[in-house]
């Protein structure tokens, strides 16, 4: 009887130790087919236009690439675009979603996510990870990143990093992010994930497991500008998320 008890609280912590982000993302969840999604990318794609101005000179990395929404849309307007997530769920939608298209090119990241060594002799001029940092484990491991797209990029070459969850008051971000929805019009698609929230318990129990980055943001700033050539803050909203901030860097 002890030992079947010690057997059942070892899988109990076994489960338990696998409730993550990377875990959360590697399954089916509900922000895949989600509106919310989809509207985030159209405005995303509308507002990085005017930052990157997109052309066949420039090769993309797509960081934490998702369903690749992104990369559907930027992908008419440059070169190439590589497409990296740690989720094997997306890195199958996205192969699927692109095996027509030889300027995409998928590739899974491993538990060293920051790591993109692997990606020998391309050289990225536009680099990109939205809505993909909250789910790193430290603020240090988006330092390590810096430093790794840095090796894998072309002259002048610009890594914008959005999205990134910062210490904020609840409330207000909440009752900001209904304002921006009504009149950005993607309220009901809002509603909608709300309520796949509420009723699919994944995602909050996966939070409790694992908070949400949120970032000391001056103090990555002074840690980026160590290192790179320049920094600058994007004080527009570039994704339905209102509390979040942009950092676009020179690198
Ligand atoms: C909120 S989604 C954003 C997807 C996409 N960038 C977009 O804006 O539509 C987060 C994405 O980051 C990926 N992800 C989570 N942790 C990651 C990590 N450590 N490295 C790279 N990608 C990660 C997830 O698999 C998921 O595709």
């Amino acid at each position: 009887m002890a030992i079947l008890t010690f057997k059942f609280r070892k899988i109990g912590i076994y489960k338990l130790n696998n409730i993550n982000w990377l875990n959360y993302w590697n399954k089916k969840n509900i922000w895949t087919e989600s509106d919310l999604w989809k509207k985030n990318n159209d405005i995303f794609f509308l507002k990085t236009s005017h930052i990157f101005n997109f052309s066949k000179k420039n090769i993309v990395l797509d960081i934490g690439c998702g369903n690749g929404d992104f990369t559907n849309k930027v992908i008419n307007r440059v070169d190439k675009v590589y497409c990296v997530d740690t989720s094997q769920e997306y890195v199958n939608i996205c192969k699927t979603r692109f095996s027509n298209n030889k300027n995409v090119t998928v590739l899974k990241l491993g538990n060293n996510y920051t790591d993109l060594s692997f990606i020998k002799d391309i050289k990225f001029s536009i680099i990109i990870a939205n809505s993909v940092v909250q789910y790193y484990r430290s603020q240090n491991e988006i330092i390590d990143l810096v430093k790794s797209v840095q090796k894998i990029s072309a002259e002048n070459a610009r890594f914008l990093i959005s999205d990134i969850e910062i210490f904020s008051d609840k409330k207000k971000s909440y009752l900001n992010l209904i304002y921006n929805s009504i009149v950005k019009r993607y309220f009901f698609s809002l509603i909608k994930v709300g309520l796949k929230l509420i009723v699919n318990k994944e995602y909050s129990k996966t939070k409790q497991r694992q908070s949400i980055l949120a970032v000391n943001f001056d103090k990555l700033i002074r840690d980026l500008s160590i290192f790179v050539k320049k920094i600058s803050i994007i004080n527009e909203n570039i994704t339905v998320n209102v509390n979040r901030k942009h950092l676009l860097i020179e690198l």
